[in-house]
């Protein structure tokens, strides 16, 4: 008798107990504001929540639109991710590889959106970086800028600075008297958290 009521009282807390622990959805990675990626090497957008019942993860564009599968070019996996894989240049579509996105996740209880998500790819091609001859008096300074092209320049960053001697400069080296200078740069760069 006495467990009989006590599997009676265990049924009602259990119950009661799952009830009250359904929760609405929470971010557990969320996408990050800037995806850039170049087409040799594709991207992957991660986005993943928790909740109870555990939300489903959708991909939108900023009007609200559903993101589907675009073949080849664009794929909703079951994880969340919105993967892009590798493309050829001629590939390159704006609505797929210039947009906004944003990752919705909702369950029974609610939904929350990310922030957007701006996605950008280049195509991968050849740029050259040139420096522009400076004078100075002997004492003072000179500033040589690094000339990048402009349709890299988003994508590039300086590394390092060279003199025909085979000296290297990097940043946060110190100063030092540059005779005839060089830059490099590397690039493109892939930007995710
Ligand atoms: C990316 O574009 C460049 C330039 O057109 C091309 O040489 C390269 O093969 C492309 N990458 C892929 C994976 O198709
Ligand atoms: C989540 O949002 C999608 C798209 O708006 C909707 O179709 C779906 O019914 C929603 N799911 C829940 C559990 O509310």
């Amino acid at each position: 008798m006495s467990s009989a009521v006590l599997i009676t009282f265990l049924v009602c807390v259990g119950a009661v107990y799952s009830a009250d622990d359904t929760s609405g959805p929470v971010f557990v990675r969320e996408p990050p504001n800037r995806v850039d990626f170049s087409n040799t090497t594709g991207a992957i957008v991660e986005c993943s929540a928790r909740g109870n019942p555990p939300p489903a993860i959708i991909w939108v564009k900023s009007d609200g639109s559903l993101v589907g599968d675009v073949p080849g070019l664009r794929q909703v996996l079951a994880n969340g991710n919105l993967v892009f894989p590798p493309f050829r240049a001629e590939d390159y579509r704006q609505e797929v590889h210039a947009q906004v996105y944003a990752c919705l996740v909702n369950n029974s209880v609610g939904s929350v959106y990310s922030r957007d998500v701006n996605v950008r790819a280049v195509v991968t091609q050849f740029y050259d970086t040139d420096v522009n001859k400076e004078y100075v008096i002997r004492g003072n300074s000179a500033i040589l800028k690094c000339q990048i092209p402009s349709f890299v320049a988003d994508f590039v960053s300086v590394v390092s600075w060279h003199t025909s001697q085979k000296e290297a400069f990097y940043p946060g080296a110190p100063d030092g008297t540059l005779i005839r200078t060089y830059c490099f740069s590397s690039g493109p760069t892939i930007l995710s958290n």
